[in-house]
């Protein structure tokens, strides 16, 4: 008989500076939705942190979200998309997946331990047990994904490497991987990608960082014939402490299922001036990753591609990631969030810097922003794409396509 969904997970979590997770809480399903409650334990700690406020006050009883079915912060540190078509490739291959299929609990409870961020969910409140061990190779890792894309069962060798891909938000085939002491985040490229995907965000990501964004690193390799983005964690820290985040869709407050088209930059900005570390950069920092976006095609950027950490009373912006060029026909194009409070979300530079003041910005700090990041993406083009490995035709089909198209340019 297959098993039913669990009622009930423990949230554990590694507090600031700490090697070692500790009970938070428990978070239960009460109808539709779940509730969480802190532990005495943890109330009691002279060095306990909220998981998130204004969501889960340090404070007892059980706490009801307050949007959606289930806390931001905790919802953030479930797997997304990717991740739950691999726990049910998983459940389904072992017979375990639960009669009414993948519930909450149950896909927080079978993915791998060393998610995104400082949490992580338990069935027991005494003993921790991590789930995968990062030791897989990324050629097992890319034969997960292809199977996990063709709905196919994984032969059992495979399990260890499956459970690796599971932990991990995003709607693309990845998984996680240690490599010495770094910690990484392989993104495949997919059977469906109707163009180069993996080179050419490796292409984006590497032109930020040469335009002075706080972008995570990257490299770019192969494993079994794909193309594989290998992305540097900036939620481990070499010392083995983990820091927490939380994505810009949880800071605005915003149901995912409801909500999620109405997040934008402005209230993003908001946030940033009051809740934010650093306001100021962060703010010109925020303006140079819409305007970067622009420039690269990057219309994917929705609030589940911004993230902030949270160390318990304060935000600080992560590096910039999910740089990923998206594939044009035309010229015309609109950016996930809006750029205005008029809800202007053109594809444009021109609007952006009619807006910069949203940023604390003046039009020239915003024109000297965009200039820099244009002769920076034309002066590094060919050695960017070089080293992405673009064949003569991938470079010239984007070239002015994703990259530089002149809608971006009009009027500019
Ligand atoms: N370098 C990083 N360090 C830590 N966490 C990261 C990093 N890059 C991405 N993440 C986290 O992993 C999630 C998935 O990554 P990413 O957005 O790159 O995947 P994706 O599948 O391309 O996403 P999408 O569904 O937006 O297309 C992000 O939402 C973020 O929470
Ligand atoms: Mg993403």
């Amino acid at each position: 008989m297959p098993p039913s969904e669990p009622t009930e997970a423990f949230v554990w979590i590694w507090l600031p500076g700490s090697l070692h997770p500790v009970v938070a809480g428990v978070l239960e399903q009460r109808g539709v939705m779940f509730a969480f409650e802190y532990a005495q334990s943890y109330l009691a700690r002279p060095d306990r942190i909220a998981l998130y406020i204004p969501e889960l006050p340090l404070e007892p009883g059980a706490i009801f979200p307050l949007v959606g079915e289930v806390a931001g912060c905790l919802r953030d540190a479930g797997p997304d998309s990717w991740g739950q078509r691999v726990i049910e490739n998983r459940l389904v291959g072992n017979g375990r997946l639960p009669a009414n299929g993948l519930g909450l609990l149950t896909s927080l409870l079978e993915s791998a331990s060393d998610r995104i961020g400082a949490l992580d969910f338990q069935a027991s409140p005494f003993d921790y047990i991590v789930r995968a061990t990062g030791k897989a190779t990324l050629n097992e890792l890319s034969e997960v994904a292809t199977y996990v894309e063709a709905g196919e069962p994984l032969p059992p060798a495979l399990d260890e490497a499956l459970l690796q891909a599971t932990l991990i938000g995003g709607a693309r085939p990845k998984a996680v991987l240690d490599d010495n002491d770094r910690q990484l985040i392989a993104k495949f490229s997919s059977s469906s990608d109707s163009y180069p995907v993996v080179k050419a965000e490796f292409v984006a990501m590497e032109l930020a960082r040469r335009a002075r964004l706080d972008v995570a690193s990257v490299e770019i390799t192969s494993a079994l014939g794909k193309d594989v983005l290998l992305v540097e964690r900036f939620d481990r820290r070499t010392d083995g402490t983990r820091r927490a985040m939380v994505s810009a869709l949880t800071i605005l407050g915003l149901d995912p299922h409801t909500e999620g088209w109405y997040a934008t930059y402005p209230d993003l900005a908001d946030q940033i001036r009051s809740r934010f570390t650093e306001p100021e950069n962060s703010l010109r920092e925020l303006f140079s990753r819409v305007t970067f976006s622009i420039l690269v095609s990057n219309t994917d950027d929705h609030a589940r591609n911004h993230a902030a950490f949270w160390d318990g009373s304060m935000l600080t912006l992560t590096p910039a990631y999910d740089l990923t060029p998206s594939r044009r026909s035309g010229g015309e194009a609109t950016q996930a969030m809006a750029i205005g409070r008029d809800g202007y979300k053109l594809s444009q530079l021109v609007g952006c810097v009619e807006r910069a003041s949203e940023f604390l910005l003046s039009k020239a700090e915003a024109r000297a922003i965009i200039d820099h990041q244009i002769d920076v993406i034309r002066a590094n083009w060919e050695d960017t794409c070089d080293l992405g490995r673009l064949s003569r035709v991938e470079r010239e089909s984007m070239w002015e396509r994703q990259f530089i198209n002149p809608f971006a340019l009009f009027d500019y």
